[in-house]
């Protein structure tokens, strides 16, 4: 294919040109993003076997794949942040010299898109126009990529006609790593088993990506660009890039208040974003700006303005039902692309979770029948629908606000079966920044490691941060000096158990009585009791319309702070300190040992029992 003529951008053709020098490929097509162009890629994996069309009645437009099993999530052993010096990437990442990383990619990608087409990606992460957003081109070999940034991002001949002729971007180069040689035969999910490698040069702002296929390894506006190398460029120019969903809460008086959280992977992102309040919360609305990612920047205003910078959500299916999320159910009822979930006999899709009964008949993730005696689940753990964000019936009416949202709060939390209360306040900025450094979780299936361990996840940022995460927390400590109007900071955690590992807490839609004080304390309109933590409401602090059954006594149970489990806590807090030992800012260290001393000594309103710290009534 000729550059078509609405390329203008001279930097751009030169850079496509040099990577297909490099790569080989039979044939390059340069994506402008249209409608026929997003049919006639779906209708050639559908040929090549890649995408099975689902039944156009109960799912319009819309495909399964199925990958292979060797590549079903993000491979963080394999992702390196190559900075020009290891102590810039920080031990919490994967590190190797950028010229001998170079050495090794020039001879993974020399000729590695033989018998294949290089597709060309232009995109733009944010809203088209913002002064927040940037732009990107993601070269790929692989059509399933192609089918997902067109869901993900905007990307094509828009994208290429706003960047001029010369606007910047992030070049983003994706394989999957497997020459086709003399007309070998295609397999559905080409991936290479034994070469991984996800590489970042924060420095010169590029991504190189070999070997996998799956989601954020091979969407390279995700977690690379939108996090890895925006992280950098937002500390290098006063900015936040952070892994957190953005949503909107409309009280019944009409007020609207605008809330970041950030949950580790898999931890309720998705859900909290399209949250749905129970019929007794009559007047209270949530809208969806982001479900993932937000670029959060300081306004002349005074306020933080954030905008998702992305355009669809790529979430986690399994446990994604009419009653935990009915909006992200709506938003993947057509033009959708699922990712190894189960197949039923008509021609849907199905995972553990959408419905309390298994359908008979099921072909599970990997194209075997499946019965509920099997001994793998029907649908991966990880598997995946990628669907447009537009679809959703709670987006908010401002979601692609060039402008952004104004950001009141910032919530953090993580999966804790034990320790953690339901939400508390931190007393302030500082407080709330070592709050969010050291928060912890027990691990899921979004990335391919051990499962339930608890692990710090510092801003549910640990895989994402493109440099030193002490340097990390620094540049939030002094991010915060310099805001007229500090968001609040806030943890919650939706995962305590009781003895019998029961959640104590029903979660979901029921969050919103939590997001309501959230919003109210960050209004300055709703009560607290100071706790040696932070501030924490009291029973009577929340609203319990609808849920009158809901025992004040659990309520306790959700909200002890156990004196010996928080001394282990702060214990572990101190590992994560001395891996981060040369960046770390001192005021961390004084606030656990202010927190040290207030577990010794606590306040007033708290009294132990039983070990335990729990609010007193008045
Ligand atoms: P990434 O896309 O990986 O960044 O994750 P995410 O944070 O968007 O995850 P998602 O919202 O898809 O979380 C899915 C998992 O969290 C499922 O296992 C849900 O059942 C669980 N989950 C979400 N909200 C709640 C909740 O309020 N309570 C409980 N107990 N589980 C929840
Ligand atoms: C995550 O793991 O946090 C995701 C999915 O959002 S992926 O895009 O694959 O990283
Ligand atoms: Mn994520």
């Amino acid at each position: 294919m000729e550059t078509p003529v609405w390329v203008k951008h001279e930097k751009m053709k030169k850079w496509v040109a040099e990577m297909a020098a490099l790569t080989k490929p039979d044939r390059v097509h340069w994506c402008d993003g249209s409608d026929g162009e997003y049919a006639a890629i779906c209708e050639e994996m559908v040929e090549a076997g890649t995408f099975i069309r689902l039944n156009q009645e109960k799912r319009p437009n819309s495909f399964l794949v199925r990958s292979d099993p060797a590549d079903v999530a993000r491979v963080e052993d394999r992702t390196f942040i190559c900075s020009k010096t290891k102590v810039d990437a920080g031990p919490t990442n994967n590190w190797m010299d950028p010229k001998a990383m170079k050495a090794i990619l020039n001879r993974l990608f020399d000729g590695c898109m033989r018998g294949r087409t290089l597709y060309v990606i232009p995109f733009c992460m944010g809203p088209l126009g913002s002064p927040i957003s940037k732009f990107g081109v993601e070269i790929t070999d692989s059509g399933y990529v192609v089918a997902n940034m067109r869901i993900m991002t905007r990307m094509g001949r828009q994208v290429v006609e706003a960047m001029n002729s010369d606007a910047d971007f992030v070049p983003c180069m994706h394989s999957v790593g497997v020459p086709l040689e003399n007309g070998q035969k295609d397999v559905p999910w080409p991936c290479d088993k034994d070469h991984k490698y996800i590489v970042h040069f924060p420095e010169e702002r590029a991504i190189w990506s070999y070997g996998s296929g799956y989601g954020g390894n091979a969407l390279l506006g995700k977690k690379c660009f939108a996090l890895r190398i925006a992280s950098v460029m937002a500390r290098d120019h006063g900015w936040l890039a952070e892994h957190m969903l953005i949503l909107g809460v409309e009280s019944p008086e009409g007020e609207k208040t605008y809330v970041t959280a950030a949950f580790p992977s898999a931890c309720g992102k998705t859900n909290f974003a399209m949250l749905i309040p129970p019929g007794s919360f009559d007047g209270w609305k949530v809208t969806t700006v982001g479900d993932d990612i937000a670029w959060i920047k300081p306004a002349d205003d005074g306020t933080l303005r954030a905008i998702n910078p992305e355009a669809g959500y790529f979430g986690v299916a399994p446990g994604t039902s009419e009653k935990s999320n009915p909006n992200a159910m709506a938003s993947i009822r057509a033009n959708t692309i699922f990712t190894n979930c189960a197949m039923t006999p008509d021609g849907d899709v199905w995972w553990e979770g959408m419905t309390k009964e298994a359908p008979a008949g099921l072909i599970d993730w990997q194209g075997r029948p499946w019965t509920p005696d099997s001994k793998t689940p029907a649908a991966h753990p990880n598997a995946r629908f990628t669907a447009p964000a537009g679809q959703n019936p709670a987006i908010d009416p401002r979601w692609q606000d060039p402008a952004g949202v104004p950001i009141k709060a910032f919530v953090f939390g993580g999966r804790r079966s034990t320790m953690m209360p339901l939400v508390y306040q931190s007393f302030n900025w500082t407080y709330g920044v070592y709050l969010a450094a050291t928060m912890g979780s027990e691990t899921t299936a979004a990335a391919q490691s051990a499962v339930g361990l608890v692990r710090r996840d510092p801003f549910a940022m640990l895989p994402f941060c493109g440099y030193h995460m002490g340097a990390y927390f620094n540049y939030w400590l002094r991010f915060g000096r310099n805001i007229e109007n500090t968001p609040r900071i806030f943890g919650v955690n939706w995962f305590r158990t009781d003895k019998d590992g029961n959640f104590l807490w029903p979660g979901f839609g029921e969050n919103i009585r939590v997001l309501k004080w959230i919003v109210e304390r960050a209004n300055n309109h709703a009560k607290a009791i100071e706790s040696p933590i932070g501030w924490m409401p009291r029973y009577q602090d929340l609203s319990w319309k609808g849920l009158e059954d809901f025992p004040e006594s659990r309520f306790k149970e959700l909200m002890a702070v156990d004196r010996d489990q928080w001394m282990a806590e702060l214990l572990s807090h101190e590992e994560l300190f001395m891996k981060l030992y040369d960046r770390l800012p001192k005021e961390l260290v004084f606030t656990k040992e202010l927190t040290l001393s207030a577990l010794w000594s606590a306040p007033e309103h708290w009294e132990f029992s039983r070990g335990k710290l729990e609010p007193t009534e008045d």
